[in-house]
């Protein structure tokens, strides 16, 4: 019997693409080739699914273009590059990465956090440049971490995660800000209290941004928000690209309005906003918050068994949009 076709569309562990071989045909981009849109469509042709990093943009032109496709597994937790509704009207199954990386990307959060409140970076730059000649009283000297009051943008699974580091183990006063405010329980345990996105900007010495992107979460923090932050507060983004307005965020570095930045994630990445090259008080990474062996390895065995699940034994295990493809 021959075997469903699937494109794995990025570079992966030979392992992932071994255990999909005994289910399917697999083509893969083992040579991590940077794909058009028209390639990647031209690669789809034939193929029932997709393999997806979130680089790949899955919208209503390659799903027309791609009438067999039937489920596109993300290698992520974020899915801003499916458009969902175009996904369930074509009857596609999208699926995410959730959970497997939540405890490792708030270890990320939170050591991001450190080397900008403690200006790690920084300090290192001077250091290697051969600028330390001697010890002064307030050489790099930084934001405090421990008794601080903690802002948490977002209090999903990874939010929470981040909120119990600070709280359990920093002895954080941690406040968030989410669409709705978590039960009593959750709460408890993160030792969290729910308050207006004002208040949390006004109050908080560090403020961590873990929300989704989509349209409405676009530009949470543009000028507006920075200019309500403390002139000595720390911004956190290890959310998406987009979520910030980087472009504001420049200014309000170099300008003072608040005293550091730590940036995963950027708007139109894997470019950065020349004016956050420049400005010193900002630690820049290259979207690795979820990036140890153990955590992208399991990420992708789960995308692969979402292809599995669903395209051999009719279940798949985080499915985003099953009710929707179900009822078509
Ligand atoms: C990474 O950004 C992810 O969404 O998993």
């Amino acid at each position: 019997m021959t075997k469903p076709a699937i494109l794995v569309a990025r570079k992966i562990f030979p392992a992932t693409i071994a255990a999909l071989e005994q289910h399917f045909e697999v083509e893969s981009n083992q040579d991590d080739a940077s794909w058009s849109k028209a390639e990647l469509i031209a690669r789809l042709q034939g193929k029932v699914g997709a393999f997806t990093t979130g680089s790949e943009r899955i919208d209503a032109e390659l799903l027309t273009a791609c009438p067999q496709l039937r489920i596109c597994a993300n290698m992520a937790v974020g899915y801003n590059n499916f458009d969902i509704d175009a996904m369930s009207a074509a009857g596609v199954l999208a699926t995410n990465a959730p959970d497997v990386l939540t405890e490792t990307t708030a270890d990320f959060g939170f050591a991001l956090l450190m080397a900008t409140a403690r200006r790690i970076s920084e300090s290192e730059h001077f250091l290697r440049a051969g600028l330390w000649k001697k010890w002064s009283y307030d050489m790099f000297a930084g934001a405090e971490i421990h008794g601080s009051t903690l802002g948490i943008i977002g209090m999903g699974r990874i939010g929470q995660g981040i909120a119990k580091r600070g709280a359990h183990g920093f002895g954080m006063n941690v406040i968030y800000h989410n669409r709705s405010q978590l039960d009593a329980a959750t709460e408890a345990d993160c030792k969290a209290r729910f308050v207006s996105k004002e208040e949390l900007l006004k109050t908080a010495d560090h403020v961590v941004l873990v929300v989704p992107y989509s349209a409405a979460s676009h530009h949470t923090i543009g000028a507006a928000e920075l200019a309500l932050m403390q002139p000595t507060a720390t911004l956190v983004n290890i959310a998406r690209g987009g979520i910030v307005d980087d472009a504001a965020l420049a200014v309000a570095l170099r300008d003072g309005r608040i005293a550091a930045a730590g940036l995963d994630v950027f708007e139109g990445e894997p470019k950065v906003h020349p004016d956050l090259l420049t400005v010193p008080n900002v630690v820049l990474t290259p979207h690795i918050a979820s990036a140890t062996v153990a955590t992208r390895t399991a990420m992708a065995q789960l995308a692969a068994d979402n292809l599995i699940g669903f395209l051999i034994q009719n279940k798949p295990l985080t499915p985003i949009n099953a009710a929707q493809v179900a009822s078509k």
